[in-house]
Order: structure tokens, then sequence, then C-alpha cells
């Protein structure tokens, strides 16, 4: 067994995951990287960490169970431990289709990969750590979920839909692993600078000038990561189940 702790960060070769798998390296984490098909961007993520940093590229697609099955198996293999499972990897709603419009395949799609995976993800990373508790390191999973679990968007109702399940799902695991010393927790994003948001840059920036988010500027990969390895290394040791907005703000309700 490896005598660092070890995380697996879902969606770990671009964006926010690859914000979240610095941090962690700096705190002192071995890295699991997961991704689905940009090994390039993956490989990047690896460099970026610095050649000091153990790392491990893994392929997988996270709303495939055999694909999920592997992952775990391939990090245990190398290193028999996994301390902390980040569940960042998501997509957001295939054209953005009115719910009245809406198609079933992908609903199926977007809650597979941002609900399902990250769920039964955690079953099984969950059960690898009650496996091996005396010898993990702050055992904790983070689930990355969205100003969207509560921010309606007519034309995502699967992504709103997926986030919002995502919240429930971080207080059950929470509240069925604490009695382990597990913690859990919510991470919720806002308007954060990456490709998912790429298509939305020219809409949102004057908003959030505006003050659509009160701090008034675009969240970065940095911020959530800083939030991910603070919570991951006990900054909030005697909480679990939290929800912690990375934000800007923006969470916050005015009545003039
Ligand atoms: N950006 C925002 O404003 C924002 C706000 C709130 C919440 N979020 C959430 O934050 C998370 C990361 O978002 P992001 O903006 O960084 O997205 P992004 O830039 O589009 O990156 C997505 C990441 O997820 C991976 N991925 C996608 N589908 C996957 C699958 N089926 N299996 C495994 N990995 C998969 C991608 O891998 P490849 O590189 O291989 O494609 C990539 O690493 C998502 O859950 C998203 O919903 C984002």
């Amino acid at each position: 067994m490896l005598a660092t702790p070890v995380a697996l960060v879902t969606g770990g070769s671009r964006g926010i995951g690859r914000g979240i798998c610095t941090h962690l390296a700096r705190r002192g984490y071995a890295l699991a990287i997961n991704y689905a098909g940009n090994e390039s961007a993956a490989r990047e993520t690896q460099r970026l960490l610095g050649a000091q940093v153990e790392s491990l590229l893994c392929q997988g697609d996270v709303g495939e169970s055999a694909d999920r099955a592997r992952l775990v198996d391939t990090v245990l293999a190398r290193w028999d431990r996994i301390d902390l499972l980040v569940n960042n990897a998501g997509i957001t709603s295939p054209g953005r289709r009115d719910i009245l419009d809406a198609t079933e395949e992908n609903w199926d799609r977007v809650l597979a990969v941002n609900l399902k995976g990250p769920f039964f993800l955690s079953q099984r990373v969950a059960q690898t750590m009650l496996e091996r508790l005396p010898r993990l390191t702050a055992p904790c999973l983070i689930n990355i979920s969205s100003l969207s679990a509560y921010a309606l968007s007519c034309n995502r109702g699967d992504y709103c839909i997926s986030k919002a399940g995502m919240s429930m799902m971080t207080h059950l695991f929470a509240a069925r692993l604490a009695e382990h010393g597990i913690r859990v927790y919510e991470v919720r994003p806002g308007i954060i600078d990456t490709d998912m948001t790429a298509g939305g840059r020219e809409q949102y920036t004057p908003l959030l000038q505006q003050g659509l988010a009160p701090l008034r500027r675009w969240g970065t990969p940095e911020d959530v990561g800083q939030a991910v390895a603070s919570l991951a290394t006990g900054a909030l040791p005697y909480s679990t189940g939290e929800v912690i907005n990375i934000d800007g703000g923006y969470h916050l309700r005015r009545f003039p």
C-alpha cells in the first residue's frame, strides 16, 4: 500500500477536474486522473502535477458500470487504497432542449453520467474504504454538483434534476458513512470558466460584471480545486453532508 493518500478524481482531464487535481497534489495526494476520451488533456493535467507527484491516467466512462469497476480495480491494483473520491465528471444537457421537447435518450445519458455513475462509484469506493479503514487518511467523498441543483433552467431539465439528485445522494452517503468517520460533501460551483461554459462566455460576462454573482467575476477551476482540497484535508473536521457554495455569492437572495 502506498504511504501517501490517494485521490480518484473523475473528469480530471480538463476544467474543474484539472483544478481539483492540481490542488490535491499540492496537499500531498497521489492522483488517479479519470477521463472519458481526451487522453491528451489528461496527459496535460498529469504534466502540470509535476514528475514528483505519483499519478495514474484512467480512461473510463463513469456512466458505464463495467468502466466504473475497471476504474476502481485499476487504482487499487496500483496503490491498494482510495482515500478520496471526487465525483466531478459531468456533462451538460445535449442540445439544451426545452423540457417540452426533451428526449428520453438525452435524459438517460445525462442521468447516467451525472447521477447514476457517481452514486454507484461512491458505493464501490465506500466499500473499498470500509475494508481498509484503519490504514486510510481522512477518508472522504466529495460531489461536484452545481447551482443547477436549485436554480431552474427549463432548457436543461435533465441536468438540473441530475444535480438536485446529487444533493440528496450526498446526504444519504453522509448519513450512512458517518459512523465510520467517512465525511461526505457537496461542492456547488457557480459559473466557472471551462469548456463547458465556453459557449456562454458572451452571455455571462456582462451579467457577472453587473452582479449576477456578487463577487462580479467568473469562477475558476482553481477556486473549486482549493475548496475541494481544503475539505478533503480536514478544514471542517466536525462536519459532514454540508453544501459548500463556490459561486461568488450567486446563491444570496436580495429583496429590493
Ligand atoms: N463550468 C461550470 O460553470 C460548472 C458549474 C457548476 C457545476 N459544474 C460541474 O463541474 C463538473 C466539471 O465541469 P467542467 O466545467 O470542468 O466540465 P468540462 O470542462 O466539460 O470537463 C468535463 C470533464 O468531465 C469528463 N467527462 C465527461 N463525461 C465523462 C464520462 N462519461 N466519464 C468520465 N469522464 C467524463 C471530461 O473528460 P474528457 O476530457 O475525456 O472529455 C472532462 O474531464 C461537472 O460535473 C459540471 O456539471 C460546472
